[in-house]
């Protein structure tokens, strides 16, 4: 009797473990789950890294993510309910805890509770709350890194007009992750107005001093790139009058392997931040999510301005790529020139996470 129970012990581990093998090519990395708004009181169902997911907040409000299906019989935990900081499965009432362990099975069904199976229980995922966004590491059961830090969306939160957005697009994580870097389509895609080309230079870890990062050592990976332009603002003698009008430009972008932090100057002057992270559903559903950070100036109008057109402007921005994202091949390309070795550069990075993640 004995044996039979451990060879179905077993079984169930062998399941479990399969059901935890990597679906998708993902660097090891902190992703952004959802917006913090979109978790209320109530489990959700959810999918990411291509698996089945229930999204919930335990007692304190942190948020939970774990498999979905229950390890008894495999009801959905999403429409289950939460009692005392524990989620409850909707079928025989087992009970789960933050960490994904069954804390209770119903006295009906056992005289004693000593009887809970160890394979009673769901892998759950580490998860942070910030920004506005629930972030969660995937690739080992203890990140490899922190989450990144963005002030101008905490600390330095006073100084900026926050305008977010997202895109839903159906490429690969790489794929998008990587436009950052590729200042080619820029201008052709992107039609930034430039006086002769835009100049892109990677940044040397070596060359960077520990503090002036808001991202790991190991896990960064930075660029500069910058450009004569005729207008960015485009809106001729308006954005002129109201200083807006520009000569040059500059971003530094710090990136960790999902994700990345800008910093965008007109002539010289810092104006925009920019926190960029994603959602990784399945292999060819990807979410971009995008804050930006504006810089108040003080004056109302000139705010005001700024905000609807660096706002609405990278949102258009944004459409473009994902009407090329959506209908390209992911896995395709071998002809590439100078002007694309940044992508390269970050290809063969990305590739150093994914070969992290267990
Ligand atoms: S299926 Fe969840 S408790 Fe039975
Ligand atoms: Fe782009």
């Amino acid at each position: 009797m004995v044996n039979v129970e451990k060879s179905v012990e077993a079984k169930i581990t062998k399941l479990e473990t399969q059901s935890e093998n990597k679906v998708m090519d993902l660097a090891a990395s902190w992703y952004i789950a959802m917006q913090s708004k979109e978790l209320g009181k109530k489990p959700q169902a959810i999918q990411l890294f291509g698996r089945p997911l229930v999204a919930w907040r335990d007692k304190l409000g942190k948020p939970v993510i774990m498999e979905r299906f229950c390890s008894h019989m495999g009801a959905s935990l999403a429409i289950g309910q939460i009692i005392d900081g524990c989620i409850q499965c909707p079928f025989h009432h087992w009970r789960y805890d933050s960490s994904g362990v069954c804390v209770d099975i119903p006295k009906v069904a056992t005289p004693t509770t000593d009887v809970i199976p160890s394979t009673a229980r769901q892998h759950t995922y580490v998860t942070q709350e910030k920004y506005g966004y629930i972030w969660v590491w995937y690739g080992s059961v203890n990140p490899l890194f922190p989450l990144p830090k963005f002030d101008p969306a905490e600390s330095d939160k006073h100084n900026y007009m926050s305008y977010r957005f997202f895109s839903k697009t159906k490429t690969t994580v790489l794929r998008v992750l990587e436009n950052s870097f590729d200042h080619h389509h820029v201008v052709v895609t992107h039609n930034l107005p430039i006086i002769n080309q835009i100049k892109q230079t990677l940044l040397n870890k070596e060359d960077i001093k520990i503090s002036e990062l808001s991202i790991a050592k190991e896990a960064w990976f930075g660029t500069v790139m910058e450009a004569q332009i005729k207008s960015y603002a485009g809106v001729g003698a308006i954005a002129k009058f109201l200083g807006l009008n520009v000569e040059t430009w500059k971003t530094r972008l710090d990136a960790w392997p999902s994700g990345s932090l800008g910093t965008t100057s007109f002539n010289g002057q810092q104006k925009i931040r920019v926190l960029s992270g994603i959602t990784p559903i399945s292999e060819n559903q990807t979410t971009w999510h995008l804050l930006f950070m504006i810089k108040k100036t003080g004056n109302l109008w000139l705010d005001l301005l700024s905000y609807i057109v660096f706002g609405w402007q990278n949102e258009v921005a944004v459409s473009a790529d994902v009407v090329i994202w959506d209908t390209m091949s992911a896995k395709t390309g071998q002809a590439f020139i100078k002007p694309d070795q940044p992508v390269l550069k970050f290809r063969q990075f990305y590739q150093s996470w994914v070969d992290k993640a267990q």
